[in-house]
């Protein structure tokens, strides 16, 4: 018998899919050029939003989505390393180790585009309010970074894909359908609390969360047109 367990809730899945194409949309725009820097402002501000709403529901979404259940702590990381790579239903101590490091990295992307300038004819919306020294500078983190998130993206592909191959892990259809499905044999295998504990995807969330995405929306609007 298969158990259907709901791990990634609607919110997760449309964050993660939207940011994709908003990040393929902000790179394919800035390397356009010209015009085309206003869209990728435009993408960088949908990032940006879509960056706070998963800060915020990591502190108020559901189980799985919730930093406290998967943040790494050395206990984690150790029992993980020690060989009890299947127990973990949401994102491993690894998996988490990189979903911190790309919210981290884009977010960086996402803020100091705020305050840059392509010297031609574009300039971030807040970058008036500081030095040119300053806009100088956050240009050229804006710059370096995308390396960083270049890498960071091409280690996240190689894990999904090294999952699939060495380890016959789909992580994949989770994050596009939602649930993961359990085969009674495999049950030793999880932690009970996980089994127990699937993500709460109602009505009620879903509505809280679209809530939550329209006031931040608005929120930055504010600021970039302000
Ligand atoms: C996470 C979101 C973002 C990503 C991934 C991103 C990525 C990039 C990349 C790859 C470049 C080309 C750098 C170069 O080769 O010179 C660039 C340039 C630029 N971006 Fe973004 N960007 C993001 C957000 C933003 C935002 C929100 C704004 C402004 C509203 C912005 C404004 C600019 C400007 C003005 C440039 C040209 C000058 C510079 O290098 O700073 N970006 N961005
Ligand atoms: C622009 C490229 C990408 C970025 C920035 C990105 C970012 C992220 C982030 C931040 C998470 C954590 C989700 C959360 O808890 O909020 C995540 C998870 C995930 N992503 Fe991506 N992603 C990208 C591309 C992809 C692609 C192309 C795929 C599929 C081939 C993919 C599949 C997944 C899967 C399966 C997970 C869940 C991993 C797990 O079970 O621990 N991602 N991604």
């Amino acid at each position: 018998m298969k158990k259907k367990i709901r791990i990634w809730d609607l919110p997760i899945r449309a964050f993660h899919w939207l940011l994709v194409l908003c990040i393929i949309g902000s790179l394919i725009s800035v390397n356009i050029g010209g015009n085309a820097i206003e869209w990728h402002a435009y993408f960088g501000y949908c990032i940006l939003t879509l960056l706070i709403f998963r800060i915020v529901w990591g502190f108020v979404g559901s189980t799985h989505a919730r930093f406290s259940s998967f943040f790494p702590t050395r206990s984690r990381i150790l029992g993980y390393l020690g060989g009890q790579p299947s127990r973990y239903l949401g994102h491993n101590p690894l998996g988490a180790f990189s979903v911190f490091a790309l919210l981290l990295a884009l977010s960086i992307q996402a803020v100091t585009g705020l305050f840059g300038d392509d010297e031609i004819a574009f300039q971030g919306p807040l970058a008036k309010f500081v030095s040119s020294s300053t806009v100088d500078f956050l240009s050229e983190i804006h710059d370096a970074n995308q390396i960083v998130i270049y890498i960071l993206i091409a280690l996240h592909i190689a894990a999904i894909i090294y999952y699939r191959k060495y380890r016959n892990i789909d992580l994949i259809t989770p994050m596009v359908v939602g649930d993961k499905e359990v085969n009674d044999s495999e049950k030793g295998k999880y932690f009970p609390a996980d089994l127990n504990q699937a993500s709460k995807d109602g009505a009620l969330q879903r509505s809280l969360a679209l809530l939550l995405l329209s006031l931040i929306a608005v929120i930055v609007g504010y600021f970039i047109t302000g």
